[in-house]
C-alpha cells in the first residue's frame, strides 16, 4: 500500500467519525485525532521531509487537501450541533409575542349601542349606498329644485348624476319605495359633505336615521321613540326638549336636545351653560315623500329622525377634535378598546 493510499483511508476514517459526532466535544477529539500536533494526518506531513521528492510531492498535495477537507467537515458539523442545541434549548414555558389584535372603532362602537337599543324596540336594520342619485338624496325627499343643500357649497358631486350622500334619509326613500307599511326601520351609515375641516366639523361623519311609518303614527309616538332612546343612550335622568325647526322632508319638524349630561342640566363649558345639547333632527314624514313612494297619505302616516353619532361620541367620551376619529392613530384609538 502506498502512502497515498494511507492518507485516503485516515480521510475516510476521520469523515466516518465525524459523521456519527453527537457533541463539539467529540468533534475537538476527532480534531485533535487526526489534525492535531500529534494526529494522524499532521504525522504523515512531518513525514514528507524523509520522502524522496516524486513522492513527497504526491502525498504531499493529498495530506494538505485532506487537511483542508476535514476543517472544513468540522467547521460544518460544529454549526448543525450547535443549531440543534440551540433548538433543544428552546425555552417551551416563556409567553409568546401576543399578535397585535384590530377592535372597532369608538364611532362604530357608539353607532352599533344607538342600533342595538332601536332594535330592542323592533326598528329593523336597512342600508343604502354611499354614492347616491340626485334623487334619492334630494327629488325623493321633497327638496326644491332650488334647495340651497343642493349647491356645490355643501354637496360632493360624483362624475355623472351621482352624489356623496349628504345624509342617511335617502335609505328611507328607497326603503318606501319597497316595503309595505308597518315599516319600523333604521338607517345607519356614513355621509359626505363639502365642509370646512376643523375641531367640530369634517367632510365625512355618520348618522344614524330611523323612521316607522303606519296608520295612526303621531307625534307622540316619536317623541315616546325619542326618550326610551335618549334615556337608554344618555341615562336615565336625561330630559329631552322638541324646538320647531324645518326640513324639507318632515312636516312639522323639530330638532331635539337633551339635558346636558354632563352637568344634568345645570349649566357647564360643554353645553355653554345652557344645560341642553342639541342632538337630532325629527318630524312627522311629509305627505309629499310618502306619495313619491307610492303610499297614500290620507292611509298612512310616519315619523323619522336623524341623528348624527360623532357629537354624541365626543361629548360621551370627552373627546374636543372630530378630526381625531378619522386620523387613525393608534394611541387615540386603542384607548377604547
Ligand atoms: N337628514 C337630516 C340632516 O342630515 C337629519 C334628519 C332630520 C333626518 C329629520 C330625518 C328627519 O330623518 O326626520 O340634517
Amino acid at each position: 500500500m502506498s502512502l497515498t493510499d494511507d492518507v485516503a483511508r485516515l480521510r475516510q476514517e476521520a469523515f466516518d467519525e465525524i459523521g456519527r459526532a453527537d457533541s463539539p466535544e467529540r468533534l475537538n477529539q476527532i480534531q485533535i485525532k487526526y489534525l492535531g500536533r500529534k494526529g494522524a494526518v499532521t504525522a504523515v506531513l512531518k513525514g514528507l521531509k524523509d520522502l524522496a521528492l516524486d513522492e513527497r510531492k504526491k502525498v504531499g498535495a493529498a495530506a494538505n487537501r485532506v487537511r483542508a477537507e476535514l476543517e472544513e467537515q468540522i467547521k460544518e458539523t460544529l454549526g448543525k450541533l450547535s443549531v440543534a442545541a440551540a433548538g433543544d434549548a428552546f425555552d417551551y414555558t416563556l409567553p409568546g409575542t401576543a399578535p397585535r389584535l384590530g377592535a372597532i372603532h369608538i364611532v362604530n362602537q357608539v353607532i352599533d349601542e344607538a342600533c342595538l337599543i332601536f332594535q330592542r324596540m323592533g326598528f329593523a336594520i336597512e342600508r343604502g349606498p354611499d354614492i347616491e342619485t340626485d334623487y334619492y338624496n334630494f327629488e325623493a325627499l321633497n327638496f326644491p329644485p332650488d334647495h340651497p343643500a343642493r349647491d356645490m357649497q355643501d354637496t360632493m358631486f360624483v362624475e355623472g348624476n351621482g352624489v356623496l350622500r349628504t345624509h342617511t334619509t335617502p335609505v328611507q326613500a328607497r326603503v318606501l319605495e319597497t316595503q309595505k307599511p308597518p315599516i319600523k326601520a333604521i338607517t345607519p351609515g356614513l355621509c359626505f359633505r363639502n365642509e370646512a375641516i376643523s375641531t367640530r366639523s369634517h367632510v365625512a361623519f355618520h348618522q344614524v336615521d330611523g323612521f316607522l311609518v303606519d296608520e295612526g303614527v303621531t307625534m307622540g309616538d316619536l317623541k315616546g321613540a325619542l326618550v326610551a332612546f335618549c334615556k337608554a343612550f344618555f341615562g336615565e335622568k336625561v330630559a329631552i326638549r322638541f324646538r320647531p325647526s324645518f326640513f324639507p322632508f318632515t312636516e312639522p319638524s323639530a330638532e331635539v336636545d337633551v339635558s346636558c349630561f354632563l352637568c344634568d342640566g345645570k349649566g357647564c363649558q360643554v353645553c355653554k351653560q345652557t344645560g341642553w345639547l342639541e342632538i337630532l333632527g325629527c318630524g312627522m314624514i311629509h305627505p309629499a315623500v310618502l306619495e313619491k313612494a307610492g303610499h297614500d297619505p290620507e292611509k298612512y302616516t310616519g315619523y323619522a329622525f336623524g341623528i348624527g353619532m360623532e357629537r354624541p361620541a365626543m361629548l360621551k367620551y370627552r373627546i374636543n377634535d372630530i378630526r381625531l376619529f378619522f386620523n387613525n392613530d393608534v394611541r387615540f384609538l386603542k384607548q377604547f378598546c
